[in-house]
């Protein structure tokens, strides 16, 4: 059999790298997905990622825009034939108490974090139904679950992207494909790391586990829900935070 072929978007940040090498460990041809501006990203993502030979390769591609992520899709499956895993870890923060939120932090954070996930999904998952295989993982959050001060809009995101997961997952049930949430607590990210020194400790305070999360903790996880034998796995959201937020 070919080697699957897994597309992760926000494929060069924080969590998208450690993912990206995660999947390409265990014999997945990987495409880094995201915005080809972020040049000094990149150039590092590339050195990061040079000793995985090819099998970790970067294509361009703005989520938030539908036709961007058809050329992406269509991209990649004239390269290597298909797309069999879809990973959407694309997401922004613009955090602000809603008495100050601009319509643009709002509607910049929706395209970017619900809408991409509806751009790749609308564009991928026909053809995994027609092989009769698939993966998705839609990189949620904690925040999601909880809400936090300050991310009315990535925490309103966070949470529909469980409730698309839901929903698409009974969609594709009886055609092989997995449609799966993973939501990750604080990690050592740039986006974490965003958060002011004194704010970040607060939160960090409250985690048992005593630390931030790894990023390769969310990729085995990815990696998990992504194997060919995950397949009796679909609709679920697995929390991935050191305990900060426990549920049953
Ligand atoms: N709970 C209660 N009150 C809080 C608070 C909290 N968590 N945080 C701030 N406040 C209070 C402040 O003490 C202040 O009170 P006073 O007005 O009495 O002085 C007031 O609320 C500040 O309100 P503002 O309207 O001025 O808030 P702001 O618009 O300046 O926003 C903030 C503050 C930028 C949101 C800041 O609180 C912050 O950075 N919070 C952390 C947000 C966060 O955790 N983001 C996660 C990013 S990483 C990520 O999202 C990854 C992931 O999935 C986990």
């Amino acid at each position: 059999m070919s080697k699957r072929v897994a597309v992760v978007t926000g494929g060069i940040g924080g969590l998208g790298t450690a993912i990206c090498k995660q999947l390409a460990a265990e014999g997945r041809q990987v495409v880094a997905a995201d915005l080809g501006s972020r040049e000094e990203r990149l150039a590092a993502f590339r050195e990061e990622t040079r000793e995985y030979n090819g099998s970790i390769v970067f294509f361009p591609a703005d989520v938030s825009n539908f036709d961007d992520c058809s050329n992406l899709v269509k991209g990649i499956t004239d390269e290597y034939g298909s797309v069999d895993i879809v990973v959407n870890a694309a997401g922004i923060t613009r955090d602000t108490s809603l008495k100050k939120m601009s319509q643009d932090q709002w509607s910049d954070l929706m395209h970017v974090n619900l809408d991409g996930v509806f751009n790749m999904c609308r564009h991928t998952v026909d053809g995994m139904t027609g092989r009769g295989f698939g993966r998705i993982v839609n990189i949620s959050s904690v925040n999601g679950q909880t809400g936090q001060f300050g991310q009315t809009n990535y925490s309103a995101a966070k949470a529909g992207m469980h409730g698309f997961t839901m929903a698409l997952a009974r969609e594709v049930a009886k055609k092989g494909v997995t449609v799966n949430s993973v939501s990750p607590g604080y990690c050592k990210t740039e986006m974490v790391m965003k958060v002011p020194d004194d704010i970040r400790a607060q939160i960090v305070a409250q985690i048992p586990v005593g630390r931030l999360g790894e990023p390769s903790e969310i990729a085995r996880t990815v990696a998990f829900l992504t194997a060919d034998d995950a397949g009796f796995i679909t609709g679920a959201n697995i929390p991935v935070n050191g305990g900060y937020f426990m549920s049953f």
